[in-house]
């Protein structure tokens, strides 16, 4: 926006007039956070245990499938709006061909019909990406040494299409894989599923910061990195670039990923596109704040609610964050 700058002077103007109590503040104030904001990741894994703790990210448990949909009644409770899953499987399933992402009584398939037997209004959004089901970590097929575009696609493809029929509303592929979008959306539509939504990790970056999901979602030792099929931090119009590609392959939504270390990002994709765009506070992002609380170095609650709004002050227009049960029942209280 532009404006020719029309301010009065000081004294005419005191802009601290407008900050000298909460209520002038909140009457003011130009963005809100909301619990409508918040998409929830959680972690299935496929053992009978109940609950189990995440070393690397405190606070977060891996469940069994009757404890995730026990989660989900909450966050219908507490008005969350969506819920991410992901799957924490056992060694055995784990192979090179990734063959467990297309099971249609895999894992994630099985949690989507149980969530959506018992808690039939609350979104489901599904990782489109085969990391949780190789033995080698990578989102992709490795062919050779190089992870094989074309024919990870096809594995995607089946994937989203098994996971749709579950009862997945929302497909997020998060392998940057190019050309998965317009497979996915053809397929989609070719099936019948035409009003499945698509959220693109678009702008994905190779970051430091997934650490802890690796370790929630059981990758023992990824082999090299993911450096040739996500994007390279020092880009910004390359971000832009992805997104259009995507836009144009048929996304409705897209993302931006990781999120505080890419707020630049979050905003010149909102400013750019003016689409629903999402932004993922990352496994790396929350065990930072937990570990800083934890030092002493500040308010857990204060920090958390303003790294969210940093991400709508940017333009996002909702949020993937592992605070969200917390930031929920605070947004409640
Ligand atoms: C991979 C995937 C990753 C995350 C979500 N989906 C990690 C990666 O690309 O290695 C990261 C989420 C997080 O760190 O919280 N398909």
């Amino acid at each position: 926006m532009t404006f020719t700058p029309t301010l009065a002077p000081f004294p005419l103007l005191r802009p601290r007039r407008l900050r000298q109590n909460g209520w002038i503040r909140d009457l003011v104030a130009e963005n809100r956070l909301s619990t409508s904001d918040l998409i929830w990741p959680i972690f299935v894994h496929d053992r009978d245990v109940a609950r189990e703790a995440i070393g690397s990210l405190k606070g977060v448990d891996r469940l069994s499938v009757a404890e995730a949909v026990k989660e989900a009644k909450l966050a219908r409770d507490l008005g969350i709006p969506v819920l991410a899953l992901f799957p924490h499987l056992s060694d055995s399933i784990r192979t090179s061909d990734a063959k467990a992402a297309i099971d249609p009584n895999g894992l994630i398939a099985q949690t989507c019909r149980a969530i959506k037997a018992e808690v039939p209004d609350i979104g489901l959004l599904v990782d489109i990406a085969l990391d949780p089901y190789t033995d080698h970590g990578h989102d992709g097929l490795i062919i050779g040494d190089k992870i094989a575009n074309d024919a990870t696609v096809e594995m995607l493809v089946q994937q989203a299409l098994v996971l749709t029929q579950a009862g997945a509303d929302i497909c997020a592929p998060s392998d940057m894989m190019d050309g998965r979008i317009l497979a996915i959306r053809k397929a989609l539509e070719a099936a019948g599923h035409q009003d499945t939504m698509i959220m693109s990790y678009a702008a994905k970056y190779a970051s430091a910061f997934y650490g802890p999901y690796r370790d929630a979602i059981g990758v023992k030792a990824l082999k090299g990195d993911k450096k040739t099929y996500q994007m390279d931090s020092a880009n910004t119009d390359e971000a832009l670039r992805e997104v259009a590609i995507d836009l144009q392959e048929g996304a409705d939504m897209v993302m931006v990923k990781p999120g505080l270390p890419y707020l630049d990002i979050v905003q010149r994709v909102s400013d750019t596109f003016r689409v629903p765009t999402f932004v993922y506070q990352v496994s790396g992002e929350y065990a930072m704040i937990k570990a800083a609380v934890e030092a002493g170095f500040m308010d857990h609650d204060k920090g958390v609610l303003e790294t969210l709004l940093a991400f709508k002050r940017a333009g996002a227009s909702g949020i993937l964050t592992y605070f969200a049960r917390h930031v929920a029942e605070l947004l409640k209280a």
